[in-house]
């Protein structure tokens, strides 16, 4: 199976430009499965929540989840991609995965990072998996890396490469993070970070690339630069994530021990 990151510099507000720009790149290499950044056709700093509620979009249904659908129809890929999703009154930081059949997985972030506690409702659905044929893949989106709990949740449903659309603003911790949610659950993680600048608020957000795809020994396959567009694809066998055992005598899933996990400390 290969899989790949797109690392891009989405311009805010403009969906169609981004789109484009996303089939320009995918045109030049070969991926079965392709991570995309969140957020990745409406940019990232909302400026007002009129802003987010004209830019948010159905899922499925809208421009987003409709062009990359028929972007993976006609490569015969899988693409995962962080998307501004309208569900009624409310508006989530999502991501996604589609295929060439349309709509496979569904995400909404759980942890909300800064200001879009302003404009997003937090996710109210589990992690999910999705068995995509030659590997069953999670999603989590960008600061769920800091929670161990988002990556061993997709671990522990089988999840086998861990999907991960970011938009990293903290120099390299991401890329350590993900390396750890890797050698712990010993799974696959792709992580497609975006570059450029934002600063449409006052704040300037500059934004780190260096997309990664990891092995679950925690080995970085293959790393894209901090500030330039470009793809990275690599092969893995998802065989090996299905393999937890880092000695003969321990699997790191079934060593778990969650009954002393509840009450940390008692004072
Ligand atoms: C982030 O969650 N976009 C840092």
């Amino acid at each position: 199976m290969r899989v790949g990151y797109v690392q891009f510099a989405p311009e805010f507000g403009e969906v169609e430009r981004n789109l484009r720009r996303v089939t320009e790149l995918l045109g030049g290499a070969r991926a079965d499965l392709w991570v995309l950044p969140e957020l990745c056709t409406t940019g990232y700093q909302f400026a007002s929540a009129v802003e987010v509620e004209e830019l948010a979009e159905p899922v499925p249904g809208g421009p987003t989840t409709t062009a990359l659908s028929a972007i993976a129809c006609g490569l015969g890929c899988h693409i995962a991609a962080g998307v501004a999703e309208r569900h009624r009154d409310r508006i989530y930081n999502a991501a996604v995965v589609v295929g060439p059949g349309g709509l496979v997985a569904r995400y909404r972030k759980v942890h909300l990072f800064s200001q879009e506690k302003r404009w997003f409702v937090p996710g109210d659905l589990p992690f999910p998996v999705a068995d995509l044929g030659p590997a069953k893949v999670g999603l989590m989106v960008c600061y769920d890396h800091l929670f161990p709990e988002a990556a061993r949740s997709l671990a522990l449903q089988g999840a086998e490469v861990i999907a991960h659309p970011a938009n990293l603003v903290m120099p390299g911790l991401a890329q350590l993070t993900m390396r750890v949610r890797a050698i712990e659950n010993r799974v696959f993680t792709v992580t497609a970070n975006r570059i450029g600048v934002e600063a449409r608020t006052g704040e300037t957000l500059r934004f780190t690339g260096l997309s990664q795809v990891v092995a679950p020994t925690g080995e970085v396959l293959v790393q894209a630069s901090p500030d330039r567009e470009e793809v990275g694809v690599v092969d893995v066998d998802p065989a090996r994530a299905r393999d937890k055992l880092l000695t003969p005598w321990n699997d790191v899933l079934a060593d778990r021990r969650p009954e002393f996990y509840r009450r940390l400390v008692e004072g």
